[in-house]
Order: structure tokens, then C-alpha cells, then sequence
């Protein structure tokens, strides 16, 4: 979180709380695939913005629901038993203790909203993501 004053610095606002926050704006910022920047709280519930590219890795979260919201692009939640497509607008919840595998075949930005920022081993963020790597040709 920066400390920068976007009413006074004209950059986006990163902070929802009694500000607006252009979504389009905020996820320009994110500089890593598959990293969550939080955005607001309500509560007790973060909203969370990330960009992801490629695949994630199989991981669950045992403490909390995932909610996604794709406000651009694709993605592609992989379930055990099946694939769930979305697109611009779709909304999906992956509840607790269900494995899951993001992917997206072409670069998507989507909210997430959680109780907490998952941690890099619990979000199944892969090791190319790490210092704004993209993902290997495939
Ligand atoms: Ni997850």
C-alpha cells in the first residue's frame, strides 16, 4: 500500500474506504501475475485486485471461500471434476476446502474477495509470477 495521497498525486486510488476506486485504473498498478493487492474492506471481508496469465498451481484454502469477479479477460477455474469458464461481469465462489486451479489463456483481471490476503503457498501463485515473471511459452 503506498502512502502517496491519490487525491493530491492523481494516481488511483487504492483505498475504497469513503473514496471511489476505478477497478480499470487500480489493476494497471499490479505489477505481478497471480499477487492480490487489496483495495478495500468491508466488514471484515477484503476486496482484492490481481491479474493473472497461465496457470496457477492446485491449492485449497481450508479457512476461508474464494470469491472471484472477472472484470476483464478469461479465466478459467479448474476444478477436480470440471472447468468453470468466466468472463467479464461472471461471478463465482470456490468454498472452503475445495481444490482449485485458476487459469487463463489470455491475460484476465478479476476481484477476489476473502477474509484474508492468501499467502503465495496457500494461493497456489506459481514461481514464474514472482518479480513480474511471466509464464513460459507454451
Ligand atoms: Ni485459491
Amino acid at each position: 500500500m503506498t502512502d502517496q495521497n491519490p487525491q493530491t498525486s492523481g494516481a488511483p486510488s487504492l483505498d475504497a474506504r469513503l473514496q471511489k476506486v476505478s477497478l480499470p485504473a487500480a489493476t494497471e498498478l499490479l505489477t505481478e501475475f497471480w499477487s492480490q493487492q487489496v483495495v478495500g474492506e468491508a466488514n471484515g471481508t477484503l476486496l482484492k485486485i490481481a491479474k493473472g496469465i497461465g496457470e496457477t498451481r492446485w491449492h485449497l484454502h481450508d479457512d476461508q471461500d474464494e470469491t472471484f469477479l472477472v472484470l476483464s479477460g478469461r479465466l478459467t477455474v479448474q476444478l477436480r471434476d470440471r472447468n468453470v469458464d468466466l468472463e467479464p461481469g461472471d461471478l463465482f465462489v470456490v468454498p472452503t476446502g475445495v481444490e482449485h486451479c485458476p487459469i487463463a489463456e489470455e491475460e484476465t483481471r478479476f476481484l477476489i474477495l476473502g477474509t484474508s490476503v492468501t499467502s503465495n503457498a496457500a494461493g497456489g501463485k506459481p514461481e514464474w509470477s514472482q518479480n513480474g515473471g511471466l509464464p513460459a511459452a507454451r
